[in-house]
């Protein structure tokens, strides 16, 4: 019997369409002799829909028409495992159109990435694959990642993080705060997103008062940090769980201006090679380019370098540092945790962990000479072993204490009613 492994993908977020892209990249290489994809598609208005259309790119160019193709879905488990129900319910016809085995969620950025799906999918009491809510909520939180790394001695750059409304209350305080803590240029965040949106360089005051306005577009809560120079970005994706962990060949991503922006990551200037969207290892599967979308399009790095131009000690650095931050962090399934290096000091900075990294860095693993379809195999494996050690604890204390209170009456505070 084939795994029914529902896809959950698109999401209320910035990377919506991004995971759209890494989506369409997995089913291409998820075994058709061994899995059977159930997609489900979340609207960005939090709507979930399933439907044969959603496994196809192309489609993607016009949801009006796409969406009508496909089924409003509730996803729910009835006690005898996971439905994919419509909803509404039709009066006559099929009301389960569907069941799921492994979820599998494909999904970036906030309200997704960010634990949001992961309480989902936890809800529902089948494997999962990737990280669970905790090291989920971790992975996007660029404040609450660094202080658990630096508590647990890894190196990350100084940083100082603060909230919005404080910032509103007594801006002059936490600009003080700021300046004397780090020096200038920084880099200011939002605290949790992604793809580089809302972040801006800054080298003096003034840039900085800009740079903190624009961030809090974007978030409430913001995090200033000191800037590396003579920067060197390096990214490594570790598959595994807390136990094993693998390090894959470290890659460079090239950015264009002051830091690795939304275009170098995703468009670049289509001149390198490696996958822009739509372009891609073999120029198939362009955005919308081609019916059945195939694994072309990179959702990662337009301008990239694989193997890094590092020496071998510093690629196993990496790859070490990189496996110790997806521990620390409790991680699951595949990862890419991203370095920045001063190549003047040499120092080794932790930026960042991906939890669910675009094109799930297949492009790492494949370079490592491991296939997608493997990749895919083995995180797949991962979850399912999981659940199976996850049944194992106990979560439920059986003592009804309702039943014991004085019966109906207890509740409301009856004569033994206190609990
Ligand atoms: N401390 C830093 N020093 C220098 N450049 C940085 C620093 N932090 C981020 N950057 C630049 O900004 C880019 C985006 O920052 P990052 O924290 O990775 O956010 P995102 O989650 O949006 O990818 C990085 O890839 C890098 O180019
Ligand atoms: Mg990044």
């Amino acid at each position: 019997m084939k795994i029914k492994v529902g896809v959950f993908f698109g999401g209320n977020s910035v990377e919506h369409e991004i995971s759209v892209i890494t989506m369409n990249q997995a089913i291409s290489s998820l075994d058709p002799e061994k899995y059977e994809i159930v997609p489900i598609y979340i609207a960005k208005n939090g709507v979930m829909y399933t439907g044969d259309d959603l496994l196809d790119l192309y489609s993607f160019r016009d949801m009006e028409v796409l969406l009508k193709r496909c089924y409003q879905v509730a996803v729910v488990n009835d006690g005898k495992g996971v439905k994919v129900m419509r909803c509404p319910a039709p009066w006559i016809g099929k009301r389960v159109l569907n069941t799921i085995d492994v979820a599998f969620p494909i999904v970036h950025g906030t309200n997704c990435e960010d634990g949001t799906i992961a309480g989902f999918v936890t809800l529902l009491g089948i494997p999962f694959v990737g990280p669970d809510i905790l090291a989920s909520s971790i992975g996007m939180d660029k404040i609450l990642q660094k202080k658990i790394l630096r508590q647990s001695g890894i190196s990350v750059v100084d940083f100082v993080p603060f909230y919005s409304v404080e910032y509103i209350k007594d801006e002059e305080k936490i600009l003080k705060e700021i300046e004397e803590k780090l020096e200038y240029p920084v880099i200011v965040k939002p605290g949790n997103l992604g793809s580089s949106v809302g972040i801006r360089k800054a080298k003096n005051k003034v840039e900085l008062e800009e740079a903190i306005e624009f961030a809090m577009e974007f978030a409430d809560r913001i995090i200033v940090e000191k800037a590396v120079e003579n920067l060197k970005e390096i990214n490594c994706s570790v598959i595994g769980n807390l136990t094993e962990t693998e390090a894959s060949i470290c890659e460079e991503p090239f950015f264009s201006d002051e830091i690795l922006s939304y275009t170098d990551k995703y468009i670049g200037d289509g001149k390198t090679k490696g996958g822009t969207i739509g372009g891609g290892k073999a120029g198939s599967a362009k955005l919308g380019g081609q019916k059945g979308g195939a694994k072309g399009g990179n959702t990662q790095f337009a301008n990239k370098k694989i193997p890094a131009d590092i020496s071998k000690e510093k690629t196993e650095e990496i790859q070490k540092l990189a496996q110790e931050v997806f521990k620390v962090l409790g991680c699951s399934g595949v990862s890419r945790i991203d370095f920045l290096i001063d190549t003047k000091t040499d120092k080794v900075y932790v930026n960042e962990i991906n939890t669910i990294p675009g094109a799930l860095s297949y492009y790492l693993w494949e370079a490592t000479g491991k296939s997608f379809e493997k990749e895919l195999d083995e995180i797949i494996e991962i979850a399912i072993k999981r659940h199976r050690d996850k049944e194992k604890l106990t979560f439920s204390y059986d003592q009804n204490i309702l039943a014991m209170q004085g019966g109906a009456k207890g509740a409301k505070g009856g004569k033994t009613g206190k609990i």
